[in-house]
């Protein structure tokens, strides 16, 4: 089973990289997680160009061959941040993400844990035919309190919630 990460934040030191990292960890044997990074190369959406260019075709195809995508994002002033809804937008007319199940993430040092940017990313995972139900997504508050410096997850309550999450993608992946 391949499951594609993508991270709605760039930051080197990531919060959501670091929560995408700790699920790949806890994912079994048969399940690869492969981050899917490099959004900010992505050109502008534009629908003059909707064919794209090799990064863009390249990030249509590694979207296309995964049997599941993982997002996990920060919110950035009530919204998704821009690369990411870019990214999506060129995977708009060409479908990749049409059927397939997806796992959404937000996580923010506030305690509303970017909320209103999950509810955002999934109204756009919904216009996209993406597969998901009540059980996955979460958004994380306090994420800066439940990790180490290092970004390792501490808090195992955090853990239990990834580790369902990524259950309940595995499934929904094996029974479409
Ligand atoms: C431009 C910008 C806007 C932000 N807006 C919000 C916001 O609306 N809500 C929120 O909870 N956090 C907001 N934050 C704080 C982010 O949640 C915080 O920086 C978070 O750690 C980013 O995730 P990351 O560590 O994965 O980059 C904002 C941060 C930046 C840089």
């Amino acid at each position: 089973m391949n499951i594609a990460a993508i991270s709605g934040s760039l930051k080197s030191a990531s919060t959501n990289i670091n929560i995408l990292k700790a699920i790949a960890a806890l994912a079994p044997e048969h399940v690869h997680i492969a981050m899917v990074a490099g959004l900010e190369k992505l050109p502008h959406f534009s629908p003059d160009i909707e064919t794209g260019d090799e990064l863009v075709n390249d990030f249509r195809k590694r979207i296309g061959k995964a049997d599941g995508v993982i997002f996990s994002t920060p919110e950035y002033a009530f919204g998704i941040p821009g690369s990411l809804k870019n990214a999506l937008d060129w995977l708009v007319s060409s479908g990749e993400l049409n059927e397939k199940p997806i796992a959404a993430i937000s996580a923010s040092p506030l305690y509303s844990g970017g909320d209103k940017a999950l509810a955002s990313l999934l109204l756009t995972l919904t216009a996209l035919g993406t597969r998901f139900d009540a059980q996955s997504s979460i958004s994380i508050g306090n994420i800066k309190n439940k990790m180490s410096p290092d970004g390792t997850i501490t808090d195992v309550a955090t853990i239990q919630a990834l580790q369902s999450l990524l259950t309940n993608l595995m499934e929904r992946i094996s029974k479409p």
